[in-house]
Formats: structure tokens, sequence, C-alpha cells
């Protein structure tokens, strides 16, 4: 699949669920109200779904949510996903909070599954408690050593957040090298109403890179995975540190991805609204015919890129939808 703009669509992106156990400041409001269940594709139409879309050329697929671990059965997608890793598919992956890891790290890898990205934003428990409205952070650094137990790499996603973590991110950055984890830092985007205002969360990556500087060194590396990250080496902890700044820094030029919802809805473009129902032509067909048409057909409609801005003078989300919706 290769958009208007020349951009080859080779990574989808999967929200099993808009469900989570935690409430994070800058992604819920504490209220969340979720789908009704019947909104939501079975794992069985997710499943196709995927399988049509390695059919297209996608390579690598990860899962997010909401929490994906919190779907019932979860596992049962994720083995069968796995099963195609190798007959088209490349990469199995998923985005999680961590919290249901210790129970589930084990069979990820043993479901073809070699890397994760994992959220955690602070390493106090009791931040931790208030930036998760829900969360224990013991909980999360035990999944943490049942993935490293089970051999999985980690990547630790950490959402720059003024005066709340800014202080910390030396020690995080440490704290990763310590446990042979990758820090990704991810500057807070405008997407879904929270109950706060957003200006007072943001933090530019600028800001944190020339802080982080004057302690570490920090050299720049082509190294790419594909996604809108930066990537430093840091010398002091031999481990790489992320940066994505949608916010300081457009990053759609090389972007590979697209993102399905849990409801079938496919976003061309997470700082858009534009979208393409898959659910409909999925469940009219009994083979696959209609579903590739309406991807090809929603492909073709891909953006160049979004145009968040975060000001005081506006009070929506630059997108309405939460991040849970389409999972980041
Ligand atoms: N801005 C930036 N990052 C966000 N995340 C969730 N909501 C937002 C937001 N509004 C992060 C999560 C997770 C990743 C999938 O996206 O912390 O690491
Ligand atoms: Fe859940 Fe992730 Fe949103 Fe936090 S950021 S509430 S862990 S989906």
């Amino acid at each position: 699949m290769i958009d208007p703009f020349g951009r080859h669509i080779t990574y989808i992106r999967v929200s099993v669920t808009d469900r989570c156990d935690l409430r994070c400041v800058y992604c819920m409001a504490e209220d969340m109200t979720f789908l009704p269940k019947a909104e939501i594709l079975s794992l069985e139409e997710l499943e196709r779904m995927c399988g049509a879309f390695i059919g297209l050329g996608v390579k690598k697929i990860r899962l997010t949510g909401g929490e994906p671990l919190v779907r019932r059965n979860v596992m049962q997608l994720i083995e069968n996903l796995g099963r195609r890793l190798g007959d088209g598919l490349e990469e199995l992956t998923l985005t999680t909070n961590g919290t249901q890891l210790a129970r589930h790290a084990a069979a990820l890898a043993a479901a073809g599954v070699r890397r994760i990205n994992v959220s955690l934003d602070t390493l106090d428990g009791e931040k931790f408690t208030a930036i998760t409205r829900l969360g224990r952070i013991e909980t999360v650094l035990e999944g943490l050593e049942a993935a490293k137990a089970a051999g999985l790499a980690v990547k630790i996603n950490t959402v720059a957040l003024k005066g709340v973590n800014e202080d910390e991110i030396e020690d995080l950055l440490q704290w990763c090298g310590s446990q042979g984890f990758d820090l990704c830092l991810i500057e807070t985007m405008p997407m879904g109403e929270i109950g706060a205002d957003r200006v007072d969360q943001y933090l530019p990556l600028s800001l944190v890179r020339a802080r982080l500087k004057r302690r570490f060194t920090l050299a720049e590396t082509n190294y790419r995975t594909g996604g809108p990250a930066r990537y430093y080496s840091v010398a002091e902890t031999g481990r790489r540190l992320g940066f994505i700044t949608p916010m300081t820094h457009n990053f759609c030029e090389g972007c590979n991805r697209v993102r399905l919802t849990c409801t079938g809805t496919l976003y061309m473009c997470l700082g858009q609204d534009d979208a393409a129902d898959l659910r409909r032509p999925l469940r009219e067909g009994t083979d696959d015919a209609g579903l590739i048409a309406a991807i090809r057909e929603a492909i073709s409609r891909k953006p160049k890129g979004h145009d968040f801005v975060i000001d005081r003078r506006q009070d929506r989300p630059a997108v309405a939808r939460h991040m849970s919706v389409t999972g980041g």
C-alpha cells in the first residue's frame, strides 16, 4: 500500500479495547465513559482485520488500547497473530501500561513478541498513583521484572509533564540504563477532553534535552524504528534515548502507519479526524474483497500530516477523540 505522498504503509497499530485499568491525567477524564461492548469488534474480527492488512503488505502490528492486556482472552488473539510471524508479518509487539505483565510476559514471549513498550512516567510510588489516579507502581515494577525474565526487550515510554515529573527525568534515564531498558520521552498531545488544562501539563522536550545534556553525553544516531522518535545514544548508560515531539517538530514525512480502533474505524493520521469505517465491509462480506477495497480507498485519503497546537485561546483539544481510542 502506497499513499498519495509516496509513503509505504507497512505498520498498523490496533487498539483492541478503549478500556483501561488506569486513568492517567493526560489521557483520560476521571469519570471516563467507555464504549458499549456491542460496538467492539470480537477477537475473531480483529484477527480477520489484521489478516487483511498483512495480505496488503503490513509487516508490523502493534496492539494498543486503552490497555490491551485488560481485554478478556486477548492472549488468544496474540497467539494467533504470532502464527503469522514469518508468513507476511515481521513483527508483533504491544504498548502496555505494565499492570498485567507479571501474568502475561512469558506467554507474550512464547507467542513471538520480542519487544514491548511500557508506559511509566515516574519512579515515585506516590506520584505514580497521582498520575494514574488508580495505579500502584509495584504492580508495574513486578511486570517489568517478568518481562526481563521472559527475555522481552523493553522500551519505557514517559510523557514529560511540567511540574510533575520534569525533575525526575535524569533519574529515569539512569534507572533505565541500570535495567537495560531504552527510554522514550513523549510530549503531551492535545487529544480528547481530560477535564484539565493541557497548557499546564505541556513541557517542551527541547528544554528537557538541553537539561539532560548537562549530565549525560547524548550523541545523535540515525537509528529509526519506523516511528516518529528521534534517537540519541547515551554514553553513560549505553542505552538509547528517544524523543517524540509532535508539538515542537513535525514527524509526518516518514509516516508508515495507520491506526485501527477497537470498533473497526481506521484513522489514517493520529492528528486528524478523517477516518474510514471498516467494520461494515468486514461484517457485510463473507470474503475479504469489500474489506480490502475499503482499506485501499482509505489509504488513498491518508493526509500529509497533522497540525497540533497548544493554544491558550483555544479551549478545545485539537482532536476530539482520546488517545485511548486510537492507541497513540
Ligand atoms: N499525549 C501524549 N502521550 C499520551 N499518551 C496517552 N495520552 C497521551 C497524550 N495526550 C501516551 C501514554 C502511552 C502512549 C501510548 O501514549 O502514556 O505511553
Ligand atoms: Fe491507560 Fe495508557 Fe491512558 Fe494511562 S495513558 S489511562 S495507562 S491508556
